[in-house]
């Protein structure tokens, strides 16, 4: 396994743990976080032994967003390369959102700016009630630029209009009403059954279907309900007739457990 500075990585069978591994500066994102989460997740693509990941943060908080000091020393850059590096960081949101697995997001303490951005990529996020939520880019003279699309795409244009531009905090209570997160959880113990539920959840469905349903989300989302019947028709087609599927439908049949599912 590859060994990284800024990141803890470790499996459980299928399941891989990825924690940002800053807590000195509350898991803030610099260059090297940026390059080596997309390194992790470009990696989770080809390994086909991992079937789950879990993107979580060690200390007290899940991530204070972009590191600040290393905005303001991009800042000073020439601007090709200023624009280089703000790439790089989109890039990094969209190797998660874009990663086949899926992707369930731990949070606690807090997810700022860039640390909500994250929130915002991974499949389905899990957070503590008292977590604090916010982008508060506007706060430090700067926008929540590109996480755009990821925020946009869970809470919707007309709550970033709200919280875009007040850079107001939020609770997960909050988060989870919003659809920023799935669900809020009353504590860290909480937190944890319900991501090993997620887990379980994800386990016992075909590891292909799960990545095809992922897809499936990606390309149907823009299309109005005529232009979905032929895509979506060619889909269930392709994939019904998939060795997995043949498994799954016979298993159901068969009265038996399909043979993807852990013992
Ligand atoms: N970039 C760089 N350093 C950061 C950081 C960030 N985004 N967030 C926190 N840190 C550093 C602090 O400067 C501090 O460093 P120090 O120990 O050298 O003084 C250390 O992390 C701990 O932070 P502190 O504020 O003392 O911890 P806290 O637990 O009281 O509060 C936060 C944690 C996350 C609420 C608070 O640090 C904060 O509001 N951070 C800024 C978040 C933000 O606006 N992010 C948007 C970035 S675009």
């Amino acid at each position: 396994m590859t060994r990284y500075q800024t990141l803890a990585v470790s499996r459980d069978g299928p399941v891989l743990h990825i924690r940002l591994d800053r807590p000195e500066v509350r898991n803030a994102f610099n260059g090297t976080v940026v390059e080596e989460l997309q390194l992790a997740f470009r990696e989770v693509d080809r390994d086909t032994t991992t079937h789950v990941v879990v993107l979580a943060g060690n200390g007290k908080s899940f991530s204070a967003g972009a590191d600040l000091a290393w905005m303001q020393q991009q800042s000073a850059l020439p601007p090709e390369q200023n624009e280089l590096g703000a790439e790089a960081m989109a890039r990094m949101f969209l190797s998660i959102a874009r990663c086949r697995k899926p992707v369930i997001g731990r949070v606690h303490g807090h997810a700022l700016g860039g640390g909500t951005g994250l929130v915002a990529s991974v499949d389905m996020a899990f957070c503590t009630e008292d977590c604090v939520f916010g982008l508060t880019e506007v706060k430090l003279g700067i926008v929540p630029a590109v996480i755009s699309p990821f925020v946009l795409q869970k809470i919707g244009a007309g709550r970033a209009r709200t919280l875009f531009l007040t850079g107001e905090r939020f609770d997960g209570r909050e988060a989870q009403r919003i659809g920023l997160v799935h669900r809020a959880l009353a504590g860290e113990s909480a937190l944890d059954a319900a991501v090993q539920q997620a887990i379980e959840e994800l386990l016992s469905s075909g590891p292909k279907a799960v990545a095809s349903a992922k897809e499936l989300i990606r390309n149907v989302a823009g299309l109005s309900m005529e232009e979905a019947i032929t895509p979506t028709s060619r889909w269930i087609a392709q994939l019904r007739a998939t060795p997995e599927a043949q498994e799954g439908i016979a298993a159901f049949l068969g009265k038996r457990k399909a043979g993807w599912i852990p013992s």
